[in-house]
């Protein structure tokens, strides 16, 4: 599919969300997104909206929005330096997990999105936004560490924050994985050398152009 081209990443949004199959705008209230591209060049993606999100239309409004803001403050952040986005855009009929289904159904929206954005960093929250980005990578070992990726926007792994409101041991753990993302951003987003060298070699690797080819070609 060709690449369509957009002078705003409202335009986007407009096109995707009347042209995509993804079932669950049959039950949610409005597609949830924002229109403002980063400062920071930091962009975090989620899993699917909830309850609040569907009504407001913005991505983390709800509790797991506020622990974000709290987490991104300190490292001396705020929501307008960077930008949010999920998995799905639409929210999943109570709160469930998305399916592979919808996943699949909101891929290609994502995809124009993260090239229109062109981000230094990608930080997927959990699960589901993890495994879009890391192939096999498990959150609970991944999680506060860089990855190289094919288009050579480095992935940084992060718990998603409503662990923290389910498991408050882990909010110790987010802040921490925080403070690492600052490192991260401080050092300009560099990998690490050894880190680096696979990487070079990965986009030489034919699958591995392959999947670029995915990720660029819509
Ligand atoms: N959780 C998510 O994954 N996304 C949101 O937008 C809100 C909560």
């Amino acid at each position: 599919m060709k690449i369509k081209k957009f002078k705003t990443l409202k335009q986007l949004h407009e096109y995707y969300s009347t042209n995509n199959r993804c079932g669950l705008k049959k039950t949610a209230t409005q597609p949830v997104y924002e229109i403002h591209p980063p400062k920071s060049g930091i962009v975090f993606i989620g899993e699917a909206p909830g309850k609040n999100e569907d009504l407001e239309g913005e991505p983390f409004v709800g509790a797991a929005g506020k622990l974000l803001d709290e987490f991104l403050k300190g490292i001396g952040l705020t929501r307008k330096d960077t930008y949010v986005s999920n998995v799905v855009k639409y929210r999943p009929p109570n709160n469930r997990e998305p399916t592979d289904i919808e996943k699949r159904d909101c891929r290609v929206w994502l995809n124009a999105e993260l090239l229109f954005l062109n981000p230094k960093v990608i930080v997927p929250l959990g699960r589901h936004a993890l495994e879009r980005f890391v192939e096999g990578a498990r959150i609970s070992v991944s999680h506060g560490l860089a990855f190289p990726h094919p288009s050579n926007i480095p992935i940084f792994a992060m718990y998603h924050p409503a662990v923290a409101l389910y498991n408050p041991s882990l909010k110790s753990t987010l802040q921490s994985d925080f403070k690492k993302l600052k490192g991260f951003l401080d050092k300009g987003f560099e990998l690490e050398t050894s880190t680096k060298k696979k990487k070079r070699k990965e986009v030489v690797d034919p699958e591995k152009k392959k999947a670029v080819k995915d990720i660029l070609d819509l």
